[in-house]
């Protein structure tokens, strides 16, 4: 695996491929960034994964600071997964000076659910996306690049982006990765302790429930929403959870859905000091 620090190493060495399979990471990595590697292997002439924690996306109270840093581990499971490239920028080189100019997405779909609860975190992910993919595809004529149905709103904000903005990029969604029981796997996990991790399954059996209450609700859902998101909350309120929210929206945009739409259930929510998110698509 050829590990480029720098922008015009990454471009450099990128120049002689036509269609750059990419996977922007965290790191920390588990089975579920591991699939998306496996799958964007299958979708280009190189495949390329970003190691950078992004200040930007990170509000003053939350966990930049002691984001696991794995860096060995990380390496190891992308040369076994068969990733070609790994771009690994320090944050003097992503941000070299202030970043002044930034991506906003639009309101209605940036400011609700995630953007609702951290305040600017789509315009940091939008911002370091739109760098990160100059970064890969700026000497290429374009490419694919692969996100997690995980982050569901996140995936849906960068498709837009990618629309919006023209960007030769192919943006293909990858299917989130569960432990047995059920759980969402996210960097996240790693916080848990023994009896959080085991109490964490009822984030994604709450949204379960909610996805039956909905379809029960058939022709009555705009109308009954409100009183099956209640109960849903309330349920996970009652088990010691803190829920930001659980909720059924209509899928390409997340807005309110109505009877008929495709519909996605997502979810967050804290337990203990770690907080969780976890969505469902309803075929
Ligand atoms: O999903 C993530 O890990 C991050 O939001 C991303 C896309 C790598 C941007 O920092």
């Amino acid at each position: 695996m050829y590990i480029a620090h720098t922008i015009a190493d990454l471009r450099n060495h990128l120049a002689r491929f036509t269609r750059p399979a990419f996977v922007p990471t965290m790191g920390n990595l588990h089975d579920g960034h591991i699939a998306l590697v496996k799958q964007a292997k299958t979708l280009g002439d190189v495949t390329v994964a970003s190691i950078f924690i992004n200040r930007l996306q990170f509000l003053p109270h939350e966990d930049f600071d002691t984001y696991p840093r794995t860096w060995d581990a990380d390496c190891a499971q992308l040369e076994a997964a068969g990733c070609n490239v790994l771009f690994a920028p320090d944050e003097k080189v992503l941000y070299p000076e202030p970043q002044t100019y930034k991506v906003h997405p639009p309101a209605a779909l940036a400011d609700i659910l995630e953007g609702h609860f951290r305040p600017g975190f789509f315009i940091g992910v939008s911002t370091v996306v739109i760098k990160l993919f100059s970064c890969v595809f700026g000497s290429t004529p374009g490419g694919v690049a692969v996100f997690g149905k995980k982050d569901y709103q996140q995936l849906m904000i960068i498709r837009h982006m990618v629309r919006q903005f023209a960007l030769p990029i192919d943006i293909v969604a990858g299917e989130t990765q569960r432990a047995p029981d059920g759980l969402a796997l996210s960097s996240r996990n790693g916080y848990l302790s023994e009896s959080e991790r085991v109490e964490a399954v009822q984030l994604s059996l709450a949204l379960k429930q909610l996805v039956r209450d909905a379809h029960d609700a058939n022709a009555e859902l705009a109308a009954r929403l409100p009183e099956l998101e209640a109960r849903a909350m309330s349920k996970l309120t009652k088990r010691g959870w803190v829920p930001d929210y659980l909720t059924v929206r209509r899928q390409p945009d997340l807005q309110p859905p109505q009877a008929g739409d495709a519909l996605v259930a997502l979810g967050a929510a804290r337990i203990g000091s770690t907080r969780l998110i976890d969505n469902l698509e309803v075929a």
